[in-house]
């Protein structure tokens, strides 16, 4: 794992040499960047002497610039840990402000950050403080809770940066796909009849979504590909929005080679044969369309020259569940497929739960009734097993 320590100016940033050295036992490369306050607290010669690598602290500095610029700096992490994370810094970084290159880098990240709070009490339990931990909550990032004790200003309370180890673990063992690549489908596609109307389905995107979220989670490197639905991009994930399975396809060889591939749209089997360049008359009669097959993207990938390590399909069922879905696992030549019986509840298309029946090469397994984001976290537990195997 490649981590970018972000040290902002607080007194627990004495305690980030230590971190480092953990940090690197467990195998993680560690890049450091100070802001100017931390430097009141630490120096850059130490940070530099146990990472062995060089330390960031100048957005302005021509020749930081020109070895590693900001964004490359956010870019080429896996993950970046804020520690400790100032109440200043916190409020810059829910407001979106890069005045100065550790926001920067957040700012120009493509990932969600763990934060690593640590101040006075007082200002940890201040309003203005918890509004901003609240919204950068909602845009994705990982708060780790303070800890209470006797502080450094002879307070008592809240507001203790976690300790090294507690830090150690939530980004080494809470991160476990750090460093793997997927790319999962989600929602419907649509597909055009004439320029005004289309044929679609009643895909959400909400399990897609929520396995996307779910795998980001838990450090891997998220691509999205995703049909027209109403939901709003998952905190860290890169999503190209597509509309029919042709753009689907083209979007996912684009984004290939990835270790893992989940297919979980609603993907048309059919487009009309011929789309309308003008929109198609009424003439009051019947009207006849004739359609074609769709490109089959989890078929098609799963037998692709770059096939990636571990294929994951779904199965949308009215009825026969197991039969059925034995039979698509086999014709699709996916790995794992989860299988869903969208007749039994209407709800799982659209719907917050699904019901889903595991196959993969041992015994099928039926899960739960459980929310989505659910099956999601259950689905990621399955992959994080296949991979530390
Ligand atoms: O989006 P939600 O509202 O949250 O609903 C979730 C869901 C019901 C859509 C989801 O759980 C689900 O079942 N997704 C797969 C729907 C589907 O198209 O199933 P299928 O049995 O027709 O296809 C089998 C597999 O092949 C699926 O992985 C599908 O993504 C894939 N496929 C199908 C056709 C095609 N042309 N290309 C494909 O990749």
């Amino acid at each position: 794992m490649r981590l970018l320590l972000v040290i902002t100016g607080g007194i627990a940033a004495y305690k980030t040499p230590e971190l480092v050295r953990r940090l690197r036992e467990q195998g993680v490369e560690v890049t450091c960047v100070l802001t100017q306050a931390a430097k009141r607290f630490v120096s850059a010669l130490s940070l530099s002497a146990v990472s062995e690598q060089p330390v960031y602290s100048d957005l302005w500095d021509l020749k930081d610039e020109r070895e590693m610029g900001h964004i490359r700096l956010s870019r080429e992490a896996d993950a970046i840990l804020v520690a400790p994370a100032s109440a200043d810094f916190l409020a810059r970084l829910a407001q979106g402000q890069a005045n100065d290159l550790a926001s920067a880098v957040l700012l120009a990240s493509d990932k969600v950050a763990t934060l690593a709070p640590a101040m006075n009490h007082r200002m940890w339990l201040n309003p203005a403080t918890q509004r901003n931990i609240a919204l950068l909550r909602t845009d994705g990032h990982t708060i780790l809770e303070p800890g209470v004790g006797d502080m450094a200003c002879g307070e008592f309370g809240p507001g203790r940066m976690p300790d090294v180890p507690a830090l150690v673990s939530a980004m080494v063992a809470s991160k476990p796909l750090t460093g793997l690549q997927a790319l999962i489908t989600s929602g419907p596609t649509i597909e055009a009849l004439d320029p005004v109307r289309y044929l679609s389905n009643h895909s959400s995107g909400k399990q897609g979504h929520a396995i996307a979220t779910a795998l980001a989670a838990a450090g891997a490197e998220v691509t999205l590909v995703s049909g027209p639905t109403n939901l709003s991009p998952p905190a860290g994930v890169s999503q190209m929005n597509v509309q029919s399975a042709e753009d689907m396809l083209a979007a996912c060889e684009a984004a290939l080679p990835t270790h893992i591939l989940i297919c979980a749209a609603a993907v048309a089997d059919y487009r009309p044969r011929a789309v309308d360049s003008k929109k198609m008359k009424k003439d009051g009669g019947d009207l006849t369309l004739t359609f074609t097959p769709t490109p089959d993207i989890l078929q098609t990938l799963c037998a692709h020259a770059q096939r990636p390590q571990l294929t994951i399909g779904f199965a949308a069922e009215t009825g026969d569940l197991k039969a059925k879905a034995l039979k698509k696992r086999t014709k699709k030549g996916c790995d794992w497929l989860l299988a869903n019986d969208v007749g039994a509840d209407p709800g799982i298309f659209g719907g917050d739960q699904n019901q889903i029946l595991f196959l993969s090469n041992k015994e099928p397994e039926p899960w739960p009734l459980e929310p989505k984001i659910d099956v999601a976290r259950r689905l990621t537990q399955k992959i994080i097993g296949h991979f530390t195997k």
